[in-house]
């Protein structure tokens, strides 16, 4: 029995796989740092802090893939994500046709990842967009470039303008710099991401990059 079978076996009771290579917090330079904390003031703040972005995750994910779990997913898929989860490889992409599960899987990984306090933040890089322009979400740009885990759904499917892979390609050069792993999906192959963010970001983020391919048919599709 592997390491996956026995947590999903014991539930919630996921807690004690200690090799896990995700980081457990926002590194704390990320934040300022008020002057004259006690110790009790530090721990009250990272607990605020923390809830905090337990509660933007769960205002980010969509309510269909809330309860997605490592469980849910195919074998292969599910050893893939399990291995990526317990390696040091920065980020880790699930690629596949329409509807074939890709946000399912990474959400499946960003929850389990979530339940060992490895909080996660989650956009589609279309809202992400959105976000990170000056009359967008003002919090954006700290917490993409902060959180411990990032999950991008749909890459290479918002318009394209200078400035869009512009804020993707500092993105991904920002978070590798700092150690910090993402979970990408993306429709389009490599090659034409890599027309779209140029080769060297392509090859930055993809360099020992866990891979998933999803295969299959649209699973929101009734065929008759
Ligand atoms: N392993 C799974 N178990 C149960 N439901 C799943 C699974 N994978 C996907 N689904 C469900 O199938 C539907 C399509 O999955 P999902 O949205 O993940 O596909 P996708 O590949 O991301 O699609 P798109 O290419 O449009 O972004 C969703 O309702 C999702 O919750
Ligand atoms: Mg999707």
């Amino acid at each position: 029995m592997t390491t996956l079978d026995r947590t999903i076996r014991l539930g919630g009771a996921v807690a004690r796989c200690g090799q896990l290579r995700i980081p457990t917090g926002v590194a704390p330079a990320a934040d300022p740092i008020p002057t004259g904390e006690t110790p009790e003031d530090v721990t009250a703040r990272l607990a605020a802090q923390a809830a905090g972005r337990l509660a933007r995750y769960r205002r980010q994910r969509p309510a269909a893939y809330a309860a997605a779990s490592l469980g849910d997913l195919g074998p292969n898929e599910r050893a893939a994500i399990w291995r990526w989860l317990e390696s040091d490889s920065l980020t880790l992409v699930i690629t596949g046709p329409v509807g074939t599960g890709k946000t399912h899987a990474a959400f499946a990984a960003a929850n389990w990842a979530a339940g060992q306090g490895t909080i996660p933040a989650a956009w589609t890089v279309p809202d992400l967009m959105v976000d990170l322009a000056p009359e967008g979400d003002p919090s954006a740009a700290h917490v993409t470039r902060t959180a411990p885990l990032l999950l991008l759904d749909d890459l290479g499917v918002e318009k394209t303008s200078e400035w869009r892979v512009e804020q993707i390609t500092a993105l991904i050069d920002n978070r590798l710099g700092n150690g910090l792993r993402q979970i990408v999906t993306a429709n389009a192959d490599y090659d034409a991401l890599a027309r779209r963010y140029g080769e060297r970001a392509m090859s930055r983020l993809t360099a020992r990059a866990g891979l998933v391919r999803l295969t299959g048919a649209d699973r929101r599709r009734v065929t008759w």
